[in-house]
């Protein structure tokens, strides 16, 4: 069995970090199946991959395709009138693209080409493959309205589609009102290394910011910079905590992606977090490489995406770190967490709402190891990464015999 993924990007955010799950359970569960990789961009993936026993090649987008991207486009008509001619303009270099792709396809020959990223999907369902062709979705596509009509366009070239949750399944099934069966597979973490024993970080001298006196709850939001994100709601609900809760704040990472006007810069926010007053009370530390090792320097982790979160990787790594999380409540996040047994729930973008979990949290030791504990066993049970290997099978062996 012979198995080509395409990856959009090669950084290593959510959808690839997945992706690099699924690729080190595969190799464990089937050793001797061959997985190959194509990126579109240089980046970290691919020498995680190599480490996972997974060679990989890029085929760069043209720049006009890697930039162009309906995150943090307002859903208006004009909105998506301009994208349409952005991509309009990519058309050309495109359709070149398009076929590079078939020829990798056709030299690399495999018996399933699974693609993990939205443009992805676009690009090798247009390039016909000869193989069964598997989306695998991590982001809502309902209410994108270009992504919507490009996709809703290919989707009868596609053979099944995996998404990373029922919530995003369920946004899958009526967007795109697929004849190919739809699978939930949410995502898994490698329990060894997010756990709650092991390495951490000095995240005070990451941020250049002074060693603490006396106790203090540090508390934390990790991910790339999207937009939708949080970081500012984080910020916004940093600034409203009474003065007797002593509390550090962090905000762990960076931007990623090369998507015009999607993300936050690192000037945003600590502009953004002085004009709140906060300098000095909250380090930024830049991207981490291992961020098991900075989930474990935080005593509360803080998921904030103002908008539904299709999945919520951090949450589930948070948890298995034995860490207490609140959690924006939408989304496939709202599948992960049992609010008040293993996560707090705020209401999402609600600064205020997320200032009292928070307050709540640091002031109550005992109920952080309580959730910790919970969050770790829950991890343990649903999130261990040997199963997505499993998940994975019936969705290759439909596509086969389909083929
Ligand atoms: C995307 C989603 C995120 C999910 C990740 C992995 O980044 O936005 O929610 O955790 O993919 O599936």
């Amino acid at each position: 069995m012979r198995v080509l993924y395409l990856s959009a990007s090669a950084e290593l955010g959510g959808g690839e970090r997945s992706l690099l799950d699924i690729l080190a359970s595969l190799r464990q569960a089937k050793p001797a199946w061959s997985l190959r990789l194509l990126c579109a961009a240089e980046g970290p993936l691919r020498d995680e991959a190599l480490r996972l026993g997974v060679a990989s090649e890029v085929l760069a987008f043209p720049r006009s395709l890697a930039r162009v991207g309906e995150a943090g486009v307002a859903p208006t008509m004009a909105g998506t009138l301009q994208l349409g001619a952005k991509l309009a303009l990519a058309a050309l270099p495109v359709a070149k693209y398009v076929d590079d792709l078939r020829s990798v396809i056709r030299r690399v020959q495999p018996d399933v080409v699974h693609t993990n990223s939205l443009k992805m999907h676009v690009v090798a369902a247009e390039a016909r493959p000869a193989a069964p062709l598997v989306w695998h979705v991590h982001d809502y596509i309902g209410g994108r309205r270009l992504t919507e009509r490009l996709l809703r366009h290919q989707v009868a070239r596609v053979s099944a589609i995996v998404a990373n949750s029922r919530s995003v399944a369920n946004d899958v099934r009526s967007a795109l009102q697929p004849s190919a069966p739809v699978f939930a597979v949410p995502n898994a973490v490698d329990l060894h290394r997010f756990h709650p024993a092991g390495a951490r970080l000095n995240l005070d001298a990451l941020a250049g910011l002074p060693p603490v006196e006396g106790p203090i709850v540090r508390v934390g939001l990790l991910g790339a910079f999207g937009r939708w994100k949080g970081h500012t709601t984080f910020l916004d609900a940093l600034a409203r905590l009474p003065d007797d809760v002593a509390v550090r704040g962090y905000i762990i990472g960076g931007p990623l992606y090369q998507t015009a006007g999607s993300q936050y810069t690192l000037d945003d926010l600590q502009r953004y977090s002085q004009r709140l007053g906060l300098t000095g009370r909250v380090g930024f530390t830049g991207f981490v490489q291992h961020p098991e090792e900075a989930l474990r320097s935080l005593d509360i982790v803080v998921h904030a995406s103002t908008a539904p979160e299709p999945f919520g990787l951090v949450i589930a790594e948070a948890m298995a770190c034995s860490r207490a999380v609140i959690a924006a409540d939408a989304g496939g996040a709202r599948e992960i967490f049992t609010p008040g047994v293993d996560g707090l729930p705020h209401t999402p973008g609600n600064a205020e709402s997320l200032a009292r979990r928070i307050t709540e949290l640091a002031r109550d030791g005992a109920q952080r190891e309580r959730l910790g504990h919970a969050g770790r066993l829950t991890a343990e049970r649903l999130f261990d990464r040997a199963r997505l290997a499993g998940d994975l099978l019936p969705v290759y062996e439909h596509v086969m015999a389909h083929a």
